[in-house]
């Protein structure tokens, strides 16, 4: 089979490596990929936001079937157009991708349904938003309708930062038209779990939980990140709970998104944060989370190729979806300076055999080697019976790789080692 994968990440490494394990492939495409995918997949440089060259790739190519990773190509509608060429694809429609393009949608969505969440209110303009503010309670949370680079997202801590926020998302456009709307909601507590979720829209099939660390530095100080690391099982995530989740949380979604005329099939994320009230949705993804993936896949013992084929086909049902016992921690090396400004072009080494994963993020090849090109660069993952063996095994293997000017944190699954205790 031919295999097309757009995106090119960490989490896509992590996807191409696993389908891999499939013998019927006999090649992966990565539209584009990066420098260090190309060890695992043939990398074509089409980006994934260009979806007419996408699509005529995999029509060329005669691509058997398509998985589009990332949130703006979903959202963009690149699965309607393959789908348009009969090409069978991983991936919601963009009418379902919306759940994540549109927070304005989720949170209607939600309210709709009775899907617990963060109460909230949208507000179309400035002079609305900043009257309301007068008021509101505080900390409160501000966040722009589109789509914005993981970064759309602000917690206000005083008055001052929730009017200041409003005025640069909707006025200044910091995120562009993402801004043109924007929700603003109440301040939840608790520990965040992500739990990603096979949906045909007919069966829900939950992965092993996982739990991101999203700030740059230690003791979760520093600026938000992509996610600097993740482990998995989240160990908040217990069997009571997971439950509960699926009661009030994942299936009532599939339900909405279907009797909403807008099934959902792929990928659902649910980033949640289990309140003293309960579980409720911090937000939607329409695809994989990346680094979750990154501990997600290492940790599936099923074939990851018939479990995308079966959810395109409507059915998941039919199909293993098996989960090792095991826990697995990611670490991402990312380049110093990152989210900010970083230098680029440093050559990456790889001291020895690893005993685990390496996921290339952000690497090129130039002149032969390989170097990194992003601000998150790659990620290591390793699997063991044990969070805690699998923690000290992350960190004395990405001892073995290195690049001029690498960081990483050192206290990736600390706080779930501290909750099993
Ligand atoms: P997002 O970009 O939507 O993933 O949000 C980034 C982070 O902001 C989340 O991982 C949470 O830690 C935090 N966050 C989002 N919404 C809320 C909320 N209503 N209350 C508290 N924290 C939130
Ligand atoms: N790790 C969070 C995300 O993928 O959005």
């Amino acid at each position: 089979m031919k295999i097309m994968v757009v995106g090119g990440g960490g989490r896509e490494h992590a996807i191409i490596k696993k389908l891999k394990e499939n013998s019927e492939v006999e090649v992966i495409y990565a539209l584009p990929g990066n420098g260090g995918i190309a060890s695992d997949a043939v990398c074509v440089n089409i980006g994934a936001k260009e979806i007419d060259k996408i699509v005529e790739f995999a029509t060329e190519n005669k691509i058997d079937f398509a998985v589009v990773a990332p949130d703006d190509p979903l959202v963009l509608g690149a699965v309607d157009a393959l789908e348009a060429r009969k090409i069978k694809c991983f991936g919601p429609r963009a009418n379902a991708a919306i759940i994540e393009g549109s927070k304005v949608f989720s949170k209607n969505l939600m309210k709709k349904y009775g899907i617990p969440t963060a109460t909230y209110e949208v507000f179309s303009n400035v002079a609305d938003a900043l009257e309301y503010l007068k008021d509101a309670p505080i900390p409160t949370v501000i966040k722009a309708d589109g789509l914005a680079l993981g970064k759309g997202v602000v917690i206000a801590m005083t008055r001052d930062e929730a009017y200041d926020a409003v005025k640069s998302i909707m006025e200044d456009k910091v995120f562009g038209n993402s801004g043109n709307n924007i929700v603003i909601e109440e301040f939840l507590t608790g520990p965040e779990v992500s739990v990603l979720s096979f949906t045909d829209g007919k069966t829900m099939v939950p992965m092993v939980s996982s739990m991101d660390h999203k700030r740059a530095l230690d003791g979760d100080m520093g600026l938000n990140t992509g996610g600097m690391g993740t482990v998995a099982p989240n160990p908040y995530y217990t069997k009571s709970i997971a439950d509960e989740c699926m009661e009030k949380i994942f299936l009532p979604t599939m339900n909405a998104m279907n009797a909403e005329g807008r099934t959902f099939k792929g990928c659902l994320y649910f980033g949640l944060m289990l309140t003293p009230n309960g579980p409720k949705v911090i937000e939607y993804n329409c695809r994989f989370g990346d680094p979750e993936t990154q501990v997600v896949l290492p940790l599936l013992d099923s074939d990851l190729l018939a479990i995308m084929q079966a959810v395109a086909d409507e059915r998941l049902s039919e199909v293993e979806v098996k989960f090792s016992e095991d826990s697995a921690c990611c670490v991402i090396g990312a380049s110093q300076g990152y989210p900010g400004k970083y230098e680029s072009g440093n050559e990456i080494t790889v001291n020895g055999d690893i005993d685990g994963q390496l996921y290339i993020a952000g690497a090129k090849t130039v002149d032969g080697k390989l170097v990194n090109a992003g601000g998150r660069v790659l990620g290591l993952t390793a699997r063991a019976a044990d969070l805690q063996s699998a923690v000290n095994k992350a960190y004395a293997e990405i001892e073995k790789v290195s690049f001029s000017n690498m960081y990483y944190r050192h206290d990736i699954g600390k706080r779930a080692l501290e909750a099993l205790k």
